[in-house]
């Protein structure tokens, strides 16, 4: 098998076929990433030399659809990191609404994944507007399969770990086959798109969730995301990261305040 510094040094014959194949661009992910989930397919189709694989690649549209389908980890889960969720609902939710006589909330999950942070967004909204305030999410990945699934709605028992039995009761149907179905009130709420977040152009948010996405990219990408994010946000409106992410290292202080450190949530800035 080559070294994989080879892989790692001879990456845009990869780049290119799947742009062919699937118009989708993978340029933008770190390099020693796509060079991990290379060789995860690689192994996963039993071949241990790089010229043959990139051979195979070219060759075999399906590789390429799930070579692509390789890079979107979707690890997730419901209320991840349940301190973030406490912070959005005792601090967060009623500051975006002070003072304003006709509140609603337009919120963005970035990454969705297969739906669980999307969900979670809806149904943290539910408890909050009563019925009084409006609100909207819009939920994007690049991951076909994840959209798909999302609109569907149905969990396992194991994703809904952080979900307290009065949100189980409340929000949730558990269906003959022991899986549980978010109720349609809560799903109606949540547009679904599968785009990658560079590309799409919607605006006047109040909130972004991006978590768990960056990780993925390096730091000159995080800069034009945070560019994207600054433009799509309304006045003051906030940016949540994973836990493992930070602005550091990047003009991201030029665009977001960081308000709650632990739980990586920032503000944008009034230019
Ligand atoms: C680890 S999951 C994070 C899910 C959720 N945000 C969370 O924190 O639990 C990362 C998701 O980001 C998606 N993703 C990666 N790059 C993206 C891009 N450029 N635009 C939209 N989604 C992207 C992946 O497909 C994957 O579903």
């Amino acid at each position: 098998m080559m070294m994989d510094s080879t892989i790692i040094q001879k990456l845009d014959p990869v780049i290119d076929e799947v742009y062919k194949k699937t118009g989708i661009s993978i340029q933008n992910f770190k390099p020693t990433f796509l060079e991990r989930r290379i060789m995860y397919r690689m192994r996963s189709i039993g071949i241990s030399d790089y010229e043959e694989y990139l051979r195979t690649l070219s060759s075999d549209f399906d590789e390429a659809k799930s070579l692509y389908a390789a890079f979107s980890i979707n690890v997730t889960r419901f209320f991840r990191d349940p301190l973030v969720w406490e912070k959005l609902e005792n601090e967060i939710l009623p500051n975006l609404v002070k003072n304003n006589e006709n509140p609603s909330i337009r919120a963005w999950s970035c990454g969705s994944a297969s739906g669980e942070e999307p969900h979670s967004i809806s149904i943290l909204l539910d408890e909050f507007s009563k019925s009084k305030i409006k609100y909207h999410v819009y939920a994007t990945d690049i991951n076909n399969e994840g959209i798909i699934h999302s609109k569907k709605g149905i969990y396992e028992k194991t994703n809904l770990e952080n979900v307290s039995s009065s949100r189980m009761l409340k929000y949730f149907l558990k269906d003959e086959n022991q899986k549980f179905n978010v109720k349609q009130e809560i799903k109606n709420k949540i547009e679904f798109e599968k785009i990658d977040m560079l590309k799409t152009n919607r605006k006047l948010f109040d909130i972004i969730f991006c978590r768990n996405v960056l990780i993925y990219y390096p730091k000159e990408v995080h800069q034009k995301i945070y560019e994207k994010f600054f433009e799509a946000l309304k006045p003051n409106g906030i940016l949540i990261l994973g836990q493992d992410e930070s602005m550091r290292g990047t003009n991201g202080s030029n665009f977001f305040e960081l308000l709650f450190p632990k739980e990586r949530i920032y503000q944008k800035i009034s230019k």
